[in-house]
């Protein structure tokens, strides 16, 4: 039989091969970014006012032009539990398809807690640790990121507190259970444990949470409590640079298959795994190479295809700094689909300047589609894909399946962020055909943009 490499299935790296740098797109950014203001005064904030919240060093990151930034031992020594990740060539999927294009994914799901979150989560926890905070506060939203930073907290002997979105909590039982397994104290958002929760409490009893409410309660937790920093799972510089080891690997590893992609795909919640994908291959879009940058959103949350560029808080109390993001506004609640992950109204500020750039094209996609993409991807590769993820291989497919009616041959290469294991009352509802399509309609859209109204423009 042949072996070659056009017959291979995974294309995997050496744990001597992780990167031992991150990436900083900052450093080749075509447009530099909008500076972070401060909402009390209008001006740049600067390190001291970020003090309360995060660690130096992750201040530092946050800002730093440096093209690329050491990773320390320690962390790395945690990432090679897991880490490089493998790559797939996904034949059957594309017999599947009948495509004529090239499919590869990359898979972050065979870290501990199942998905990208843990490669910053280690990295967070390290550098508070470093600087003597004991507890760490955030919020979660599918569960991954909670069940990501428990993980490393418990690895490195933090506490943890978890702020998970109130929808998600009750969907998903088991990934609460995994967030206490790694010992984290964890609790429904809105909750009563915050002033930020119980103004939401008193005005909308039922409310389903969002990520803006749950990081408003985790700020208002972390800014409380000397011995507390704040943790976000994705949206900040310093996040998003964590994630580049999976780009870094992926580059390797596509070399490993004799191939590049014409197409890089990843979904967007708050960015990061699309940019832990996407960056090191935009390093060489920028630098003249010709690559197609597709991010993949829903269509009950349109950050990127709908929202405005426009200055922004990040959470629904106006607790954060304001940032220059595409936004659907900070009171935006997305409809409670399954891809809990993606409900954000906005998005990663370097991510919507490479939009603005037009370094990155995105797309919204109904959740009905995403789930049927997703299951013929499992019926084909075998992985059970997160409603996540699962957008960016419904990207995947459309790409191909576009590429074929053009007459084209393309090679796709997508994010599989993370698995579906937590999932299954998603699948199950798409099963029994009772999973609504919602798309975000033009009033709420207005409504939810007024709150923006009077904040300052972005140049
Ligand atoms: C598996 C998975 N993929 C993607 C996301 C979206 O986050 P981000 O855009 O930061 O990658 C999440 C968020 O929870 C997730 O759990």
């Amino acid at each position: 039989m042949a072996t070659g490499v056009a017959q291979r299935t995974k294309f995997l790296l050496d744990e001597s091969q992780l990167p031992k740098r991150w990436y900083n797109i900052r450093a080749d950014l075509p447009t530099a970014p909008q500076p972070v203001l401060h909402p009390g005064t209008g001006q740049p904030v600067g390190p001291d006012d970020l003090a309360p919240l995060f660690p130096m060093a992750l201040i530092q990151q946050e800002v730093s032009e440096e093209p690329e930034i050491a990773i320390p031992e320690e962390i790395l020594g945690i990432l090679s539990l897991w880490r490089p990740t493998p790559l797939y060539r996904a034949h059957r999927l594309e017999q599947a398809l009948g495509t004529r294009s090239r499919i590869f994914y990359k898979y972050e799901g065979v870290s501990p807690p199942g998905s990208h979150k843990p490669n910053t989560a280690v990295a967070q926890a390290y550098y508070n640790k470093q600087e003597g905070r004991t507890r760490l506060s955030t919020e979660t939203g599918a569960g991954q990121w909670g069940s990501a930073l428990s993980f490393a907290c418990r690895l490195l002997g933090l506490e943890c507190k978890v702020y998970m979105v109130k929808i998600s909590y009750e969907q998903k039982p088991s990934r609460r259970s995994m967030i206490q397994a790694w010992g984290a104290e964890i609790v429904a958002s809105p909750s009563t444990d915050t002033e930020s929760g119980r103004a939401v409490l008193a005005e909308h009893p039922d409310s389903p949470g969002s990520l803006g409410i749950a990081i408003s309660e985790a700020v208002e937790d972390a800014a409380g409590r000397p011995d507390t920093a704040y943790s976000l799972g994705s949206v900040l510089n310093h996040v998003l640079l964590h994630q580049t080891v999976i780009g870094q690997e992926a580059i390797a590893q596509m070399e490993l298959a004799d191939a590049y992609p014409d197409v890089v795909i990843g979904c967007v919640g708050g960015g990061s795994n699309f940019a832990g994908l996407a960056f090191p291959f935009l390093r060489e879009k920028i630098a003249g190479r010709e690559i197609d940058v597709l991010a993949c959103e829903p269509a009950a949350c349109p950050t990127l295809t709908r929202g405005v560029f426009a200055y922004d808080f990040g959470d629904t109390s106006k607790l954060t700094p304001l940032v220059a993001m595409h936004t659907l506004g900070h009171d935006f609640v997305p409809a409670p689909i399954h891809a809990g992950g993606l409900r954000y109204h906005g998005v990663a500020p370097l991510i919507s300047q490479l939009v603005r750039d037009g370094l990155v094209r995105a797309d919204a996609y109904l959740q009905n589609d995403v789930f049927a993409s997703a299951l013929t991807f499992a019926g084909s590769e075998g992985i059970l894909p997160a409603p996540e993820a699962a957008h960016a291989i419904h990207g995947a497919m459309a790409t191909a399946m576009a590429a074929d009616e053009a007459g084209e041959s393309k090679t796709i290469l997508f994010n599989l962020s993370g698995h579906g294991h937590f999932d299954m009352s998603a699948y199950d509802k798409y099963l029994a055909g009772t999973l609504e399509d919602v798309a975000l309609d033009e009033d709420e859209m207005a409504r939810a943009l007024r709150a923006i109204e009077g904040l300052p423009t972005p140049a």
